[in-house]
């Protein structure tokens, strides 16, 4: 089968497609065809080998596929050849023609969700829902600034916010980018490549500010997010990519405070919630991924680019098979 291999961290060009043995599936192993695999910025990290995971080398990146399952290995339950499944991580990396995966790490995906659909749940629904929910415990009725709704956790998170109730804001940096975090849930959007959009943010809150702030960048924001917070407000870190310096007297005025997480530290009980949510969401048409771009899996290089270029509009996936 073919595959996208890593032998040394570094740039993009490091990402070539190689022909490698099949996996095979062992006991409790799902062995998944995959259809289109989704390009999240950590692959970019941890390809680079600056990411806190360090997967020994050669290794193919990718925990996002969605496809169907090609043989189960002994014990397997849940699911059989030919069900139609996304995965929440891989045992062998999804940017592949076959991925191997636990039973648990695969999860079924319904008819009405396409494959690229598909390849863009695990890692953006989920980190949008725990964000969300687990660490922002926002509560309808709320306010919440999306900061960063234009990308593929964005978007997730724009949607799920709309369906639970909350008032939601949401940023982008072009108008594409701002036309679509509008018609995916935001109220309100605003411009973050603009000189002061944060005031226009607090004053479409009417000076009381927001109750949850879901950061994309948070070396860039942080220390403005802090004075866009309602009283008990929180900033949930999702995205950063340097240090801030912060005025910490804006947090103890207002009670706030600033929580961080990675989504594969959640909980066994937290993705059971999270498979459960989407699960629910995808049936009742609150939750559609949004593929932006498709490309060969060939081209993982040039997605691992496009994924860290400003323009961001919902998910990059690669399709295997595609010229
Ligand atoms: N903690 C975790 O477990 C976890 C999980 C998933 C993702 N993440 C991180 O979360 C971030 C977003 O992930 P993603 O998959 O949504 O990436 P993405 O699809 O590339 O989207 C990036 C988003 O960030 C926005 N952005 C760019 N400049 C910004 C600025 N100055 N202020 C606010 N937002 C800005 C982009 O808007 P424009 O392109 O329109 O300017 C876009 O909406 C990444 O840093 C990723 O590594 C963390």
């Amino acid at each position: 089968m073919k595959a996208i291999q890593v032998h040394q961290f570094g740039g993009p060009e490091v990402l070539a497609l190689h022909e490698v043995a099949a996996p095979k599936p062992g006991p409790g192993q799902v062995l998944v065809r995959v259809r289109a695999a989704g390009v999240n910025p950590y692959d970019t990290y941890m390809r680079a080998g600056t990411y806190a995971i360090k997967p020994p080398l050669p290794y193919t990146p990718g925990s996002d596929a969605a496809g169907t399952v090609e043989a189960v290995g002994p014990g397997v339950a849940r699911v059989k050849p030919g069900d139609r499944v996304y995965t929440a991580a891989t045992l062998s990396g999804a940017y592949a023609e076959l991925a191997l995966a636990q039973e648990a790490q695969v999860h079924p995906l319904p008819e009405k969700i396409s494959f690229a659909q598909g390849a863009g749940l695990w890692v953006p629904y989920g980190t949008a829902y725990t964000a969300l929910h687990h660490h922002g415990a926002a509560r309808a009725g709320e306010t919440v600034l999306i900061h960063g709704a234009s990308g593929g956790v964005g978007v997730a998170a724009a949607q799920l916010a709309r369906a639970q109730g909350l008032t939601v804001l949401g940023t982008a940096g072009t108008p594409r980018g701002l036309e679509l975090a509008r018609r995916e849930g935001a109220h309100q959007v605003f411009d973050h490549s603009k000189a002061g959009y944060t005031e226009e943010i607090l004053k479409a809150t009417g000076g009381k500010g927001v109750d949850v702030i879901l950061e994309m960048l948070a070396n860039v924001n942080l220390a403005a997010d802090l004075k866009l917070l309602a009283p008990g407000g929180r900033v949930v870190v999702i995205g950063n990519r340097g240090e801030a310096s912060i005025n910490a007297r804006e947090l103890m005025s207002r009670r706030a405070s600033i929580r961080g997480f990675t989504l594969w530290a959640a909980t066994p009980a937290e993705a059971a919630e999270i498979h459960a949510a989407l699960a629910a969401g995808l049936e009742n048409g609150t939750l559609r991924p949004i593929v932006g771009k498709e490309l060969p899996l060939a081209e993982a290089a040039q997605a691992h680019r496009e994924v860290m270029s400003s323009g961001a509009y919902g998910k990059i996936v690669l399709v295997p098979g595609s010229a």
